[in-house]
C-alpha cells in the first residue's frame, strides 16, 4: 500500500506516487493487461507490429524501441513477426521472465522521467509509445466560481480541493494550447507541459531517429471542457483515485507535443497496416488452417484499423 503523505496533494504529485511510487499500480505483478487491453495485446498486438516494422523499414530504423512497454506484450509480437530486429523495452519494472532473450530490457523510473539513453547504442531507433503520455501524470486545474483558474489538490482517496494559481510555466501553456476564453466555472484544464517536455526528452534521447507517440488525445478547437482524468481497475472505468490500486489517464493534447506528422490510428493504418481484405473463400477447402488464420489476422487488422481505437492519434516526431 502506499503511504498516505496527508491531507491532500497537487494532483500531479499525488498521480505520479499513486503510479510510480512504491507499491504503485504500475508496480504490481498483474501489469496493465490485468487490469485494461491496449492495442499491444493479443491478435491485436500482431497487426501493430506489422505496422510499425512497415514504418521502420520507411524510416530506416536499424531498431525499435517500446517505450512504456507494459510486461514486453508488443515486443513479443514485434518478435514473432520478424526474428531479427534489435527490440529494447522500456517500463518502471525489471526485466519480465517471459521475454524472449533475443529481446532486450531497460528499466526507468516512471512519468515524464525517462533515461538519458534509451537506444542501446543503435543510430536510427524507431522509438514508440503506445498508450504512455497519457499516464506521465500533469498539473489539473479548474475555474472557480471568480472566473481565476486554480490548481486542484486530491487526497488518497480521490476528493479535491481548489488550492492556488498554477506555476508561470503552466499558465503559459494553457494560454497558448488551452485557452479559456469562454469558460465558466467548473471547467477543467490538464496541463499537457509535463508531456511535451517528456517527449521533447525521448527525441533528444542519442540514436531516436524517430519516435511514434500513439495515444488518446484532443486538440485545440475541441479541449474537453470538463476535462478527462479517469481511473480503470479490473478492466472497469471509476473515479481518478490515487491510492496505487487504480489506473490514471487523462487524454492527451497531442497538438502541443514536439512533432513532424499527425493523423489518426485510422489512416496510419490504412498507410502501414496489414491488410484488411479476407482470404479468397477457396482457401478454406484446399487449406483449412490457413484460411482460418487468414480470417483471424484480417478480422484483426479491420478491428484495429476501425474498432474502438481508430481515432486514436499517431504522432510522429
Ligand atoms: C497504459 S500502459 C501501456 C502499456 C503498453 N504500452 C501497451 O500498449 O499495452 C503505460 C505503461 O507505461 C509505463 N511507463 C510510465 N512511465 C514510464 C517511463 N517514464 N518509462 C517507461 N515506462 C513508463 C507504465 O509502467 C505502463 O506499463
Amino acid at each position: 500500500m502506499l503511504a498516505d503523505d496527508g491531507p491532500d496533494r497537487p494532483w500531479a504529485e499525488a498521480w505520479q506516487d499513486a503510479l510510480y511510487g512504491e507499491g504503485g499500480f504500475y508496480q504490481r505483478p498483474e501489469g496493465p493487461a490485468g487490469h485494461f487491453t491496449t492495442a499491444s495485446h493479443g491478435s491485436l498486438g500482431s497487426v501493430l507490429a506489422h505496422a510499425l516494422l512497415a514504418v521502420a523499414a520507411e524510416r530506416d530504423c536499424d531498431a525499435i524501441v517500446d517505450l512504456g512497454a507494459g510486461r514486453g506484450e508488443l515486443l513479443t509480437a514485434l518478435r514473432a513477426a520478424d526474428a531479427d530486429v534489435p527490440l529494447i523495452g522500456i517500463d518502471v519494472i525489471d526485466r519480465p521472465k517471459s521475454l524472449a532473450p533475443s529481446i532486450d530490457w531497460q528499466s526507468s523510473p516512471g512519468g515524464a522521467t525517462v533515461p538519458a539513453t534509451i537506444t542501446g547504442g543503435h543510430r536510427r531507433a524507431l522509438v514508440v509509445a503506445n498508450e504512455w503520455l497519457d499516464v506521465v501524470p500533469c498539473p489539473i486545474a479548474d475555474v472557480d466560481e471568480g472566473g481565476a483558474l486554480r490548481e486542484v489538490a486530491v487526497d488518497h482517496e480521490g476528493r479535491e480541493r481548489l488550492t492556488g494559481p498554477l506555476s508561470e510555466a503552466d499558465r503559459a501553456w494553457v494560454e497558448r494550447w488551452w485557452p479559456l476564453d469562454d469558460a465558466v466555472p467548473g471547467d477543467r484544464v490538464e496541463v499537457g507541459r509535463p508531456r511535451d517536455d517528456a517527449w521533447a526528452c525521448v527525441l533528444a534521447a542519442p540514436g531516436v531517429a524517430v519516435a511514434l507517440a500513439i495515444d488518446y488525445g484532443h486538440v485545440r478547437p475541441l479541449r474537453p471542457r470538463l476535462g478527462t482524468l479517469a481511473g480503470y481497475r479490473d478492466g472497469a472505468l471509476t473515479a481518478p483515485i490515487p491510492d496505487g490500486r487504480h489506473d490514471l489517464t487523462a487524454h492527451v493534447a497531442v497538438d502541443s507535443l514536439p512533432q513532424v506528422e499527425r493523423m489518426t490510428q485510422r489512416d496510419a493504418l490504412a498507410r502501414w497496416g496489414p491488410p484488411t481484405a479476407q482470404p479468397p473463400i477457396e482457401l478454406a477447402r484446399t487449406d483449412p488452417a490457413a484460411y482460418l488464420a487468414a480470417i483471424g489476422a484480417s478480422s484483426a487488422a479491420y478491428n484495429l484499423r476501425h474498432g474502438g481505437t481508430a481515432d486514436f492519434w499517431w504522432v510522429l516526431s
